[in-house]
């Protein structure tokens, strides 16, 4: 078969490389793609992810029997929609189930309509409403813009004037444009944080292995937030009768709640939950695999990448075989230094042969006069797979020691607090 990838981060690439391991993959082409994707895809940096007209022209012409819509943006935009008009079947939702994660106000309405359990919450589309709310509701309160605002669109306010000042931003300044003219205020939640991507068909769920983002630039959880600096699998506080509970209370009543509401999802859902003393809850919703999560479930996957997907899409995941390795992945992120705010690129990246173990998923790089340069504030993730989550952590780092470019920089305390989960 030929595929298309629709995106051109790590997470991409991790997908590429796993659909690569199919029978039935004949050729991959990836719109953009990257410069370190270009080892493994046919790349076509002209074509954005959000070009959807441009998507599909590239789809027809060249005979794509099967594409994989990755980010969110395209996602939410209709990009299925599109391909499946023309008839290209697709992993991914439609649009209109794509909206679990381009509105939190519908999120957070269908949570409630169904009784899944989220932290409580007020939607406002009228400032002054909003920050009266802010007036009585209890501190801390977290403020999010109801649109996609690139990850960047959740404050957390320590105070009444933090909360106040969100709102403003958002509703006033319009610092996240449109996505920031509806917010949603919600209640202040705490514990260990899971992300839990799931396959679906719309009818059953299958879940992954768990995983653990470590979102903040630098280590013990300081500096801003970033897109994701670090991941392990599993995420030892997610243990089986948790699983079984998110299964009973979220996973199976998420996806009959988008049924009931004529939004079939397809795809991967991303459950990004939060172990609080009173239960597991949703956090947020993600229409997609996440980012960098996906290097380190998607190298524990024993079964076929390419099979499950078409089932997804084709309504055969009961019968489909989902089955993951009983060992441990981690991926560090290599940054480059000044990010999430300023950083250069430009900086020739040198890659080690890897082992069979090992991965190097790349994210921000591309190819300049021949060799591999740095092109984003995540250059590429380091992953390696072992027996166990320590075994894995060394191995990563180990394998960072072994990649070059100028300014790089990692945090190096990932999986830290998964190892210390570990040992009780
Ligand atoms: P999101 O963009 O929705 O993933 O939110 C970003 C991060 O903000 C999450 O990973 C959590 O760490 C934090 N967060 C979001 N909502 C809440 C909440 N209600 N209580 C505590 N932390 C939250
Ligand atoms: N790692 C978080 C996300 O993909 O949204």
């Amino acid at each position: 078969m030929k595929i298309l990838v629709v995106g051109g981060g790590g997470r991409e690439h991790a997908i590429i490389r796993s659909l690569k391991k199919s029978p039935d993959c004949e050729k991959i082409f990836a719109c953009p793609g990257n410069g370190g994707i270009a080892a493994d895809a046919e790349c076509h940096p002209e074509i954005g992810a959000k070009d959807i007209p441009a998507i599909v022209d590239f789809a027809i012409a060249n005979k794509i029997d099967f594409a994989v819509v990755a980010p969110d943006d395209p996602l939410v935009l209709g990009c299925v929609d599109a391909l499946n008009e023309k008839g290209i079947p697709c992993f991914g939702p439609k649009a209109n189930a794509a909206i679990i994660e381009g509105s939190k106000a519908f999120s957070k309405a269908l949570m409630a309509k169904y009784n899944i359990p989220t932290a409580a919450f007020r939607t406002f589309t009228d400032k002054d409403e909003a920050l009266s709310y802010v007036e009585s509701c209890p501190i801390p309160t977290v403020v999010k813009a109801d649109g996609l605002a690139l990850g960047k669109g959740v404050l957390i306010c320590e105070t009444r004037e933090d909360a106040r000042a969100a709102v403003r931003s958002m509703m006033e300044e319009g610092i996240f444009g449109k996505s920031g003219t509806t917010v949603v205020i919600e209640e202040f939640l705490t514990g260990p944080e899971v992300s839990v991507l799931a396959f679906t068909d719309g009818k059953c769920v299958k879940p992954m292995v768990s995983s653990m983002d470590h979102k903040r630039a630098h280590d013990n959880d300081e500096g801003l937030n970033t897109g994701g600096m670090g991941t392990i699998a599993p995420n030892p506080y997610y243990t089986a009768d948790m699983a079984e509970r998110c299964m009973r209370e979220i996973f199976i009543p998420t996806i009959e709640a988008m049924n009931a509401e004529g939004r079939t999802f397809k795809g991967c859902l991303y459950f990004g939950l939060m172990l609080t003393p009173n239960g597991p809850k949703v956090i947020e919703y993600n229409c997609r695999f996440g980012d960098p999560e996906t290097q380190v479930v998607l190298p524990l996957l024993e079964s076929d990448l390419l099979q499950i997907m078409r089932a997804c899409e084709a309504g055969t995941l009961a019968e489909t075989e989902v089955k993951f390795s009983s060992g441990a992945a981690a991926c560090v992120i290599l940054a480059s230094r000044g990010y999430p705010e300023h950083y250069e690129k430009g900086f020739v990246i040198t890659l080690p042969e890897t082992g069979e173990k090992e991965d190097i998923f790349v994210a921000g790089a591309a190819e300049k006069d021949g060799v591999l340069v740095t092109s984003g504030g995540r250059v590429l993730g380091a992953t390696a797979v072992a027996e166990d989550l320590p075994a894995a952590l060394a191995a990563a780092y180990a394998l960072t020691d072994r990649i070059h470019f100028d300014n790089a920089y990692c945090r190096r305390d990932i999986g830290r607090r998964a190892l210390q989960a570990l040992k009780g």
